[in-house]
């Protein structure tokens, strides 16, 4: 009974003594004993170098955010306090997110990793690892059911198999090679389903109103740019949501 119930306190306790990702937990999925980063929370680039945003934001405890661990992060990612809890400032976090989203591990809260997943995806969009978004094998199958995992989120739902097609363009005209870019080098070359095709469909499907209700995300021109506003991974409703003035959707 008494180690029952020791259990039972070491349980309770416990949960606190390791909760060690405070205030802000975004990136962040729970394993079953602890919050812990997200491969997404670590996926992306620094903006500027690691060096500097190491000074800027040194680790907490020795430890900086990693798939998988629950090191704290530095609190001038997410605050200006300097001890827990610590409520979230604004101004904190939306620096942290443009220089040093992968040191404060906050990389899926970019634009690139912040947005929806299909509703039933065909994998665990929760544990997709680095070597998936770049092995041709997942790409594809990723960038349409998981892509805020990899970063694809302003790609439109369509990426090159192979991560190097860039290298070369001159195999987007070479007529040996047109089925295998057709497959493996359909952002490159242009060869994308449905980013030719419905573009112009877009004004005529979308109705008669004269104004329409303002963005919500602030890159909706780039993503305009990539045929997010005729894609149809997402729905229109979606579509309005973030973009409804660049898509021009009543
Ligand atoms: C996630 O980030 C948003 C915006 O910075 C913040 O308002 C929200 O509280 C955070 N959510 C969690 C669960 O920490
Ligand atoms: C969850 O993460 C914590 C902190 O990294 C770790 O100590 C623990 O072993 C993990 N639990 C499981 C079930 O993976």
């Amino acid at each position: 009974m008494i180690a029952f119930v020791s259990m039972f306190i070491a349980a309770f306790l416990a949960p606190e003594a390791m909760a060690v990702i405070g205030g802000d937990l975004n990136c962040t999925t729970y394993n079953g004993t602890a919050f812990v980063y997200a491969p997404a929370a670590v996926a992306c680039s620094n903006t500027i170098s690691d060096a500097s945003c190491a000074v800027l934001y040194p680790a907490a405890n020795t430890l900086y955010p990693a798939a998988g661990n629950d090191a704290q992060r530095a609190y001038a990612c997410y605050t200006t306090a300097t001890a827990t809890p610590a409520a979230v400032v604004a101004d904190m976090k939306a620096a942290a997110l443009a220089n040093c989203p992968k040191t404060c591990g906050f990389c899926c809260q970019t634009d690139a990793y912040n947005c929806r997943n299909a509703d039933y995806p065909r994998l665990n969009c929760a544990t997709i690892t680095l070597s998936q978004c770049n092995s041709v094998a997942w790409r594809s199958i990723i960038a349409s059911d998981c892509p805020s995992a990899c970063g694809f989120c302003l790609s439109g739902g369509c990426v090159d198999a192979v991560t190097n097609c860039g290298n070369d363009l001159s195999i987007c005209q070479t007529v040996g090679m047109q089925d295998f870019v057709n497959t493996y080098c359909q952002k490159t070359c242009g060869r994308c389903p449905s980013s030719t095709t419905s573009a112009s469909s877009v004004t005529t499907s979308t109705g008669t109103c004269t104004s329409y209700i303002a963005d919500s995300s602030t890159s909706c021109a780039a993503w305009a740019a990539n045929g997010f506003c005729s894609n149809t991974f997402y729905t229109l409703a979606q579509r309005r949501a973030r973009c409804a003035t660049t898509c021009r959707i009543c």
